[in-house]
């Protein structure tokens, strides 16, 4: 599974991260579709970015369309990247776009000038960042993108099947006020070993519903567009619970 070839899907859409970050998802949501929508709809000379991204296959979608858009795609592990890198030399030459690759961990391991992007999106990472993290990378991000530029946020909730146990903990943090109630910090812990993806998770996640996520936002100065709850009907059995599987989040500048 290891070096520079995508290992193979978990099940059908659903690749396995080298790192333990769970899942990249070729099966696209519809915030992360938003996303490639409104970036190809863009008529000028665009910069967009994907963080996050394991091996891409959001910015492999867009640079298949082959318009006049430069990406910036990010992920914490080299060898996603290069696995990146190494599909986008394979495929046909008539292809132009080169995506330009930044290895590095948010919010501290990545940098870019004021009023860089027009879009960014950062799909089921948020939820590895402890809040202080996750408040100082939304800050970053906002400076990152250009004015009226858009933030897609997607990440996953407390309403999925590994989470069954935790979802009554979640409900009483968050009404007694807790202002973070979905970190995890035992959740390679909290598994089923059934689950046929409970090797590939991180020792610990953080987890939100659309009032959590777009406070943070919020406080971060982000203008909030729209912002619910994804029903997942389209992952297998095994993650699905009762249609709130995912958050998805639509954010501006000013
Ligand atoms: C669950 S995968 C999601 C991949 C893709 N965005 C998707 O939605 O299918 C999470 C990815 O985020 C990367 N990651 C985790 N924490 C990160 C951080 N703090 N900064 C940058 N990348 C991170 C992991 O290496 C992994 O490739």
């Amino acid at each position: 599974m290891q070096g520079s070839n995508i290992p193979n899907d978990i099940v059908p859409g659903l690749v396995p991260t080298m790192n333990q970050y769970g899942l990249m998802t070729k099966i696209f949501d519809i915030y992360t579709k938003k996303f490639i929508k409104y970036t190809l709809s863009l008529e000028s000379e665009i910069h967009v970015a994907e963080l996050g991204a394991a091996y891409g296959a959001v910015t492999q979608e867009i640079i298949r369309h082959n318009k006049k858009v430069k990406i910036t795609v990010n992920d914490l592990d080299k060898r996603h990247l290069t696995v990146l890198q190494k599909k986008i030399k394979n495929q046909n030459n008539s292809i132009q776009i080169k995506p330009k690759i930044v290895i590095g961990r948010l919010p501290d391991g990545i940098n870019f000038a004021e009023n860089t992007f027009d879009a960014i999106l950062a799909a089921r990472v948020m939820q590895y960042l402890l809040p202080r993290d996750l408040i100082k990378a939304l800050k970053k991000i906002r400076l990152w993108l250009k004015p009226k530029g858009k933030l897609f946020l997607v990440t996953k909730t407390p309403y999925i099947k590994m989470l069954s146990t935790f979802i009554t903990t979640y409900e009483r943090r968050k009404s007694r006020g807790d202002r973070w109630p979905g970190v995890i910090k035992d959740f390679n812990q909290r598994f089923n070993h059934d689950i046929s993806i409970s090797h590939i998770v991180p020792k610990f996640i953080h987890v939100f519903d659309p009032d959590i996520l777009k406070r943070a936002c919020i406080e971060c100065g982000l203008i909030i567009e729209e912002c619910s709850f994804i029903n997942r009907k389209d992952l297998p059995l095994d993650i699905r619970l009762t249609g709130k599987e995912e958050v998805g989040l639509i954010a501006h500048k000013e």
